[in-house]
Protein backbone atom coordinates (compact mmCIF):
# COMPACT_ATOMS: atom_id res chain seq x y z
CA UNK A 1 0.00 0.00 0.00
CA UNK A 2 1.07 3.33 -0.96
CA UNK A 3 -0.02 5.95 1.55
CA UNK A 4 0.37 9.73 1.06
CA UNK A 5 0.23 12.65 3.57
CA UNK A 6 -0.41 15.97 1.35
CA UNK A 7 -1.84 19.58 1.52
CA UNK A 8 -1.26 22.82 0.58
CA UNK A 9 -0.86 24.59 3.72
CA UNK A 10 2.23 23.86 5.45
CA UNK A 11 2.39 23.30 9.48
CA UNK A 12 -1.28 21.05 9.45
CA UNK A 13 0.34 17.92 10.50
CA UNK A 14 1.60 15.84 7.65
CA UNK A 15 5.25 15.14 8.41
CA UNK A 16 3.81 13.97 12.21
CA UNK A 17 1.29 11.73 11.24
CA UNK A 18 3.42 10.48 8.05
CA UNK A 19 6.38 9.76 10.67
CA UNK A 20 3.62 8.00 13.45
CA UNK A 21 2.03 5.98 10.76
CA UNK A 22 5.43 4.56 9.17
CA UNK A 23 6.23 3.51 12.72
CA UNK A 24 2.84 1.73 13.18
CA UNK A 25 3.42 -0.14 10.27
CA UNK A 26 7.18 -0.94 11.26
CA UNK A 27 6.18 -2.40 14.20
CA UNK A 28 4.00 -4.53 13.33
CA UNK A 29 6.85 -6.29 11.32
CA UNK A 30 5.64 -4.89 7.56
CA UNK A 31 8.78 -3.95 5.48
CA UNK A 32 8.27 -0.26 5.29
CA UNK A 33 9.81 2.15 3.15
CA UNK A 34 9.65 5.99 4.31
CA UNK A 35 10.20 8.67 1.36
CA UNK A 36 10.86 12.12 2.42
CA UNK A 37 9.37 14.46 -0.28
CA UNK A 38 10.08 17.32 1.84
CA UNK A 39 12.83 19.45 0.89
CA UNK A 40 12.99 20.56 4.64
CA UNK A 41 13.37 16.86 5.69
CA UNK A 42 12.29 17.19 9.10
CA UNK A 43 10.70 13.85 8.97
CA UNK A 44 14.26 12.19 7.64
CA UNK A 45 15.87 13.75 10.86
CA UNK A 46 13.27 12.55 12.72
CA UNK A 47 13.70 8.92 11.55
CA UNK A 48 17.33 8.66 11.45
CA UNK A 49 17.29 8.94 15.40
CA UNK A 50 14.78 6.37 15.89
CA UNK A 51 15.53 3.13 18.35
CA UNK A 52 14.46 0.79 15.24
CA UNK A 53 15.70 0.97 11.88
CA UNK A 54 12.92 2.08 9.36
CA UNK A 55 14.29 2.61 5.45
CA UNK A 56 14.10 6.06 4.33
CA UNK A 57 15.16 7.42 1.13
CA UNK A 58 14.53 11.96 -0.14
CA UNK A 59 13.00 11.96 -3.16
CA UNK A 60 12.03 15.60 -3.93
CA UNK A 61 11.23 15.89 -8.01
CA UNK A 62 8.26 14.69 -9.54
CA UNK A 63 10.27 12.56 -12.56
CA UNK A 64 12.33 10.72 -9.06
CA UNK A 65 8.74 10.23 -6.94
CA UNK A 66 6.89 8.98 -10.22
CA UNK A 67 10.10 6.58 -10.94
CA UNK A 68 11.45 5.34 -7.61
CA UNK A 69 8.04 4.66 -6.32
CA UNK A 70 6.83 2.41 -8.89
CA UNK A 71 10.50 0.14 -7.98
CA UNK A 72 10.34 0.39 -4.26
CA UNK A 73 6.54 -0.95 -4.13
CA UNK A 74 7.37 -3.91 -6.22
CA UNK A 75 9.63 -4.95 -2.46
CA UNK A 76 8.33 -3.42 0.16
CA UNK A 77 5.09 -4.05 2.29
CA UNK A 78 4.33 -0.31 2.39
CA UNK A 79 5.40 3.14 1.54
CA UNK A 80 4.74 6.33 3.12
CA UNK A 81 5.20 9.52 1.48
CA UNK A 82 5.39 12.85 3.37
CA UNK A 83 4.76 15.83 1.10
CA UNK A 84 5.63 19.33 0.60
CA UNK A 85 3.14 22.11 1.63
CA UNK A 86 1.91 23.89 -1.69
CA UNK A 87 0.30 22.58 -5.07
CA UNK A 88 3.63 21.95 -6.97
CA UNK A 89 4.26 19.22 -9.69
CA UNK A 90 5.76 17.19 -6.33
CA UNK A 91 2.05 16.90 -5.19
CA UNK A 92 0.70 16.32 -8.16
CA UNK A 93 3.39 13.38 -8.83
CA UNK A 94 2.46 11.99 -4.99
CA UNK A 95 -1.39 11.81 -5.64
CA UNK A 96 -0.74 10.15 -9.01
CA UNK A 97 1.62 7.34 -7.38
CA UNK A 98 -0.08 7.11 -4.12
CA UNK A 99 -2.96 4.23 -3.35
CA UNK A 100 -4.31 6.09 -0.13
CA UNK A 101 -4.10 9.80 0.52
CA UNK A 102 -4.08 11.85 4.09
CA UNK A 103 -4.87 15.73 3.93
CA UNK A 104 -4.40 16.65 7.52
CA UNK A 105 -6.04 20.04 8.24
CA UNK A 106 -6.00 22.27 10.81
CA UNK A 107 -8.35 23.60 13.26
CA UNK A 108 -9.60 26.57 11.98
CA UNK A 109 -12.58 27.17 8.94
CA UNK A 110 -8.80 29.05 7.19
CA UNK A 111 -7.40 25.81 7.57
CA UNK A 112 -10.64 24.11 5.57
CA UNK A 113 -10.12 26.76 3.05
CA UNK A 114 -6.89 25.73 2.28
CA UNK A 115 -7.47 22.17 2.40
CA UNK A 116 -10.02 22.55 -0.23
CA UNK A 117 -7.47 23.34 -2.94
CA UNK A 118 -5.79 19.96 -2.22
CA UNK A 119 -9.51 18.14 -2.11
CA UNK A 120 -9.51 19.67 -5.92
CA UNK A 121 -5.99 18.00 -7.04
CA UNK A 122 -7.08 14.58 -5.13
CA UNK A 123 -10.39 15.05 -7.25
CA UNK A 124 -8.17 15.84 -10.47
CA UNK A 125 -6.15 12.61 -9.87
CA UNK A 126 -9.48 10.30 -9.21
CA UNK A 127 -10.91 11.23 -12.61
CA UNK A 128 -7.37 10.39 -14.35
CA UNK A 129 -6.89 7.51 -12.21
CA UNK A 130 -10.87 5.59 -12.18
CA UNK A 131 -11.05 6.87 -7.92
CA UNK A 132 -7.35 6.27 -7.01
CA UNK A 133 -6.13 7.71 -4.79
CA UNK A 134 -8.47 6.82 -1.97
CA UNK A 135 -8.19 10.27 -0.13
CA UNK A 136 -9.77 11.38 3.51
CA UNK A 137 -9.63 14.86 5.34
CA UNK A 138 -7.94 14.21 9.46
CA UNK A 139 -8.64 16.86 11.21
CA UNK A 140 -5.90 17.50 13.40
CA UNK A 141 -4.70 19.75 16.49
CA UNK A 142 -8.52 19.79 17.50
CA UNK A 143 -9.31 21.04 20.92
CA UNK A 144 -12.31 19.33 22.91
CA UNK A 145 -14.20 22.39 23.84
CA UNK A 146 -12.70 24.96 20.66
CA UNK A 147 -14.94 26.89 18.75
CA UNK A 148 -12.64 26.82 15.34
CA UNK A 149 -12.70 23.44 15.93
CA UNK A 150 -16.35 22.80 16.27
CA UNK A 151 -16.90 25.45 13.10
CA UNK A 152 -14.45 23.52 10.90
CA UNK A 153 -16.06 20.06 11.46
CA UNK A 154 -19.42 21.59 10.74
CA UNK A 155 -17.90 22.95 7.44
CA UNK A 156 -16.01 20.46 6.49
CA UNK A 157 -18.74 18.33 4.89
CA UNK A 158 -18.52 20.75 1.99
CA UNK A 159 -15.39 19.42 0.64
CA UNK A 160 -17.16 16.34 -0.08
CA UNK A 161 -14.47 13.77 1.22
CA UNK A 162 -14.50 11.36 3.99
CA UNK A 163 -13.35 12.48 6.93
CA UNK A 164 -11.80 10.55 9.50
CA UNK A 165 -12.09 10.81 13.07
CA UNK A 166 -9.05 13.27 13.34
CA UNK A 167 -6.20 13.93 16.42
CA UNK A 168 -6.35 16.29 18.89
CA UNK A 169 -3.82 19.17 20.09
CA UNK A 170 -1.44 17.35 22.09
CA UNK A 171 1.76 18.56 23.79
CA UNK A 172 3.58 14.84 23.25
CA UNK A 173 2.98 14.89 19.07
CA UNK A 174 4.85 18.46 19.49
CA UNK A 175 7.81 16.89 21.75
CA UNK A 176 7.99 13.64 19.70
CA UNK A 177 10.19 14.53 17.12
CA UNK A 178 12.59 16.49 19.58
CA UNK A 179 12.60 12.99 21.55
CA UNK A 180 13.47 11.28 18.39
CA UNK A 181 10.36 8.96 19.34
CA UNK A 182 6.64 8.18 18.74
CA UNK A 183 3.72 9.34 20.87
CA UNK A 184 3.33 5.36 22.01
CA UNK A 185 6.99 5.52 22.99
CA UNK A 186 6.88 8.53 25.20
CA UNK A 187 4.99 6.96 28.41
CA UNK A 188 1.67 7.85 29.60
CA UNK A 189 3.09 10.95 31.59
CA UNK A 190 3.71 12.75 28.38
CA UNK A 191 -0.13 12.57 26.81
N1 LIG B 1 -1.92 16.86 17.17
C1 LIG B 1 -0.93 17.71 17.43
N2 LIG B 1 -0.81 18.29 18.67
C2 LIG B 1 0.19 19.16 18.94
N3 LIG B 1 1.13 19.54 18.07
C3 LIG B 1 1.07 19.01 16.83
C4 LIG B 1 0.06 18.08 16.44
N4 LIG B 1 0.28 17.74 15.15
C5 LIG B 1 1.38 18.43 14.74
N5 LIG B 1 1.86 19.20 15.74
C6 LIG B 1 2.99 20.13 15.70
O1 LIG B 1 2.68 21.11 14.71
C7 LIG B 1 3.86 21.48 14.00
C8 LIG B 1 3.64 21.21 12.51
O2 LIG B 1 3.49 19.80 12.34
P1 LIG B 1 4.17 19.04 11.13
O3 LIG B 1 5.60 19.42 10.99
O4 LIG B 1 3.84 17.60 11.27
O5 LIG B 1 3.33 19.68 9.95
P2 LIG B 1 3.63 19.66 8.38
O6 LIG B 1 2.27 19.73 7.73
O7 LIG B 1 4.48 18.50 8.05
O8 LIG B 1 4.42 21.02 8.19
P3 LIG B 1 5.28 21.46 6.89
O9 LIG B 1 4.26 21.91 5.89
O10 LIG B 1 6.13 22.58 7.41
O11 LIG B 1 6.05 20.27 6.43
C9 LIG B 1 4.99 20.67 14.59
O12 LIG B 1 5.65 21.45 15.57
C10 LIG B 1 4.28 19.48 15.25
O13 LIG B 1 5.00 18.96 16.34
MG1 LIG C 1 6.29 18.39 7.02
Amino acid sequence: MIYALANSKGGVGKTTIAVHLAAYLAKKKRSVVFIDADPQQSASAWIKEFSFPIQFETLVTPEEIIRRVAKLAADANDIVIDGPAGLSETTRAIMLRADKVFLPCGPSILDLRAASKAVQLLHDAQKARKGLPKGALVPNKLQKRGRLSREMLDAVHKLKIPVLAGLSLRQAFADAAGQAKTVSEMGILSL
